[in-house]
């Protein structure tokens, strides 16, 4: 399995910061027979991202999706709507979608067999929060958010990724600490395990919440931890590049 390296550049990054950083990207030597890197950039910036990275080894992924096909639904967009446009991957049930937006399980549940429909491979984000993980109910969040999202989920030809990401150890303002590998690992097998109720399929499993170019190895030196959901530390350049060299070396 090739290890996989998806940049969420939520609405850190304009129109031409994006297409900036997709291009320096691009003249990079990224050895691609071990790294996927997908960049899921805003919807704004994405067309033109496709268009330029479609016809390279980079993928684009959409931030959010809205689970019906078309409709009346002010400031939306579909599933289909971002596989047109050359799409690959989509986020689903974020957790600032989740605690900001107030995006519910069901919501998430939606989403994710819209973007099966649409064959967009859906990256779905659970993760418990502090006071979760304070009061010892991690098992208990990740159980409910998993079942939501697998039981009876038929993924018959369709590809799935999960993420776990920790909510007390994404970013803000750049400031955050990360879950240790170790701990990370853990989970990652426990949600392995997790996931083999619902589908015989080997699920990927990558790990979001301040991830960077200082613990990417560590993090992917783990058996459990099959890649990488950076934000902040994927919108600058320097980071980033050297976060993907750094993979590589343990791919
Ligand atoms: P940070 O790497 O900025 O903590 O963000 C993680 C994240 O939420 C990725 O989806």
């Amino acid at each position: 399995m090739k290890t996989y390296i998806f940049a969420n550049w939520k609405m850190y990054l304009d129109f031409d910061e994006s297409n900036i950083l997709a291009n320096a990207l691009l003249l990079e030597k990224i050895d691609f027979n071990k790294i996927e890197l997908a960049l899921f950039p805003s919807a704004l910036a994405l067309r033109e991202m496709t268009m330029v990275l479609n016809q390279t080894e980079l993928k684009v992924g959409a931030q959010n999706v809205n689970w019906n096909p078309k409709g009346a639904y002010t400031g939306e967009i579909s599933a289909q709507m971002y596989k047109d446009v050359g799409c690959k991957y989509a986020l689903v049930g974020h957790s600032e979608r989740r605690h900001v937006f107030g995006e519910t399980d069901e919501d998430v549940r939606k989403k994710i067999e819209a973007c099966l429909e649409a064959d967009l491979i859906p990256v779905v984000c659970v993760g418990e929060t502090k006071e979760d993980k304070d009061e010892g109910k991690r098992e208990y969040r990740l159980k409910k958010q998993l079942m939501r999202a697998f039981e009876n989920l038929d993924l018959a030809n369709k590809e799935i990724v999960v993420a776990y990401e920790p909510v007390w150890a994404i970013s803000k303002a750049g400031v955050g600490e990360a879950c240790s590998a170790e701990e990370a690992d853990d989970v990652h097998g426990w949600i392995k395990n997790e996931l083999k109720q619902y589908t015989d399929k080997a699920i990927p499993v990558v790990y979001g919440g301040s991830a960077n170019e200082k613990n990417v190895v560590s993090l992917l030196a783990q058996e459990m931890i099959d890649g990488v959901l950076p934000g902040n530390a994927s919108t600058k350049f320097e980071t980033f590049i050297s976060l993907i060299k750094e993979a590589e070396k343990v791919s």
